[in-house]
């Protein structure tokens, strides 16, 4: 059992739902809050997931609510309310609905739970997180975005399948933006460290990429109804761990740049150190100049983005 109190876990959707599951089976709080607006949704899931601790042994106390009244006293808030993407939308056509949903949610943040680590999950992501952070007005360290690792998992299990290794042990980093412009950084990935160039070649590299960077879309299209789930609160459930733990993982997230990499004033997915009080720092790396144009590409995606919610009433 770590040191969470409670984690917050905002929407009941299929992401929400999933991921408390996963936090409460790692036991990484005494309780996991599930809120969201539908009547009975979270109450239901929460206590169904609660009937499986005897049979599984965990010790979470997973409750569920309506209100956000239920937000007080949260360590950690995962922000995960929101549309998904349908097959022919881009995560940028949720924009204006979601951002209504995520104003109010920041808004009870900082006024129930101004100490809280914030994980926003919402998409556009990078963008959400921007927002989020205007709204609660927390520290920039503590909101920040869950896209890079999921991004990265999905990289690592193409390259995976294509060599013929165990998963675990392929490492990558994918940084920039959550959408199409994504930048999975070649240089910085390795099946325990021997470099891909040497494993793969380059034609098949590029498809690797490419998949990856419409990875999201794969899922959306095959689903139909949806977005994608497992692989994304994996991904968060590994970040609410590192902060529970203080375990000062580098990970890839959505961070607010102050000038690192070449941006300001904009939040993308940049290495960085996560622990108990949330980023403690992002770690700068050279990237090759074409890595360079591609993530300076991203940042602007996602300036696009800020321009048109700027616009938004509210
Ligand atoms: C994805 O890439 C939901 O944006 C998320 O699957």
């Amino acid at each position: 059992m770590s040191g969470l109190a409670k984690v917050v876990v905002l929407g009941a959707g299929n992401i929400g739902g999933s991921l408390a599951q996963r936090l409460a089976e790692m036991d990484v709080a005494r309780e996991v809050m599930l809120v969201d607006i539908v009547e009975g949704l979270p109450e239901g899931k929460a206590l169904d997931l609660q009937e499986s601790a005897p049979i599984l042994g965990f010790s979470t106390r997973v409750r569920g609510s309506t209100s956000l009244d239920a937000i007080a006293g949260a360590d950690v808030v995962v922000e995960t309310a929101g549309l998904a993407r349908k097959p022919g939308m881009s995560r940028s056509d949720l924009l204006e609905k979601n951002a209504a949903i995520v104003r109010g949610h920041a808004q009870a943040v900082r006024a129930k739970a101004p100490n809280a680590v914030c994980v926003v999950v919402t998409n556009p992501v990078d963008v959400m997180t921007h927002y989020f952070r205007a709204q609660c007005g927390l520290p920039a360290s503590r909101v920040f975005g869950e896209s890079g690792t999921l991004d990265a998992a999905r990289f690592r299990w193409f390259v995976a399948e294509a060599l013929g290794v165990a998963p675990r042990d392929v490492t990558a980093f994918v940084l920039g933006s959550h959408g199409d412009t994504m930048v999975p950084i070649l240089s910085l990935s390795s099946v325990a460290g021997v470099p891909l160039a040497r494993l793969l070649p380059a034609d098949r590299l590029a498809a690797i990429v490419e998949r990856t960077q419409k990875g999201g879309g794969e899922i959306v299209n095959l689903l139909k109804t949806g977005s994608a789930f497992y692989a994304p609160t994996a991904s968060q459930a590994e970040l609410v761990a590192a902060i529970a733990r203080d375990e000062h993982r580098l990970v890839s997230v959505s961070a607010q740049l102050d000038g690192a990499f070449g941006e300001r004033d904009v939040y993308l997915s940049v290495p960085s150190v996560l622990g108990r009080n949330g980023i403690e720092r992002i770690v700068e790396v050279d990237l090759a100049p074409a890595e360079r144009t591609a993530f300076a590409k991203s940042a602007a995606a996602v300036r696009d983005d800020l321009a048109i919610l700027a616009k938004l009433p509210g």
